[in-house]
């Protein structure tokens, strides 16, 4: 499984990007909105920092078809790592099947069902996004929505990548690894949690007592 940073905090991708660990981004209207500033000038900004996929959402205001197609084009102009994330819907799935046809890659996204990821799939978006974090929160497994989709795919012998959104803590990261999803797109702050162990730490500070005590510093 693949990482991508889920946020439009240039300082965190950075950061993330730095370490290695992330091989694309993932943005959507309300971490756009927090960052206070243009969306184009965002994007730009973490195209010339990640070298990977950069999923940049239509307005949200934006629900028809031509619309999404139009602003699609724009945002695939911005860069060729770029992304279109849309949302699943009947005309959702109109742009997808549009912008798709013209070679620009699609990330249908709000995915909460294995029939809406297999009607993304079947409109031929490059990706699709489960949210398990927001099924957790209404007491549905959100996992079981990722191992269906791995299954769905599997069997359909379909290219469609899974990203596992709305990721909220490590274990939906080791969970999401183990059912087969493609790529998890998870917060800076999943990560840092991630990198950490006590007994990583403890090991670190006996081994500096130790050389002290026989090197000095
Ligand atoms: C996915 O691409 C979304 O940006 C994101 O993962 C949503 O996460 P949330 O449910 O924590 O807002």
């Amino acid at each position: 499984m693949r990482f991508f940073i889920d946020t439009a905090k240039v300082e965190d991708i950075r950061k993330a990007n730095d370490m290695g660990v992330i091989c694309g981004v993932t943005t959507n209207p309300s971490l756009i909105a927090k960052e206070g500033r243009k969306f184009e000038e965002v994007i730009a900004e973490i195209t010339s920092i990640v070298d990977g996929p950069i999923s940049g959402e239509v307005k949200a205001t934006t629900v028809d078809a031509e619309g999404m197609i139009n602003e699609g084009r724009a945002i695939a102009s911005i860069h060729p790592n770029m992304v279109v994330k849309i949302p699943m819907t009947v005309e959702g799935l109109k742009a997808c099947k549009v912008l798709s046809s013209e070679k620009t890659a699609v990330n249908m996204t709000l995915i909460f069902s294995a029939n809406q990821a297999l009607l993304a799939a079947r409109a031929g978006a490059a990706y699709v996004s489960p949210f398990l974090g927001r099924l957790d929160d209404i007491n549905q497994r959100g996992i079981d929505l990722i191992s269906e989709i791995v299954k769905i795919f599997e069997k359909g012998n379909l290219n469609t990548q899974i990203i596992a959104a709305s990721i909220r803590n490590p274990i939906h990261v080791t969970d999401c690894a183990l059912a087969g999803a493609d790529i998890a797109t998870v917060p800076y702050s999943v990560i840092e949690t991630m990198v950490k162990h006590p007994l990583t730490d403890a090991g670190i500070a006996k081994f500096q007592a130790d050389y002290r005590a026989a090197f000095g510093e």
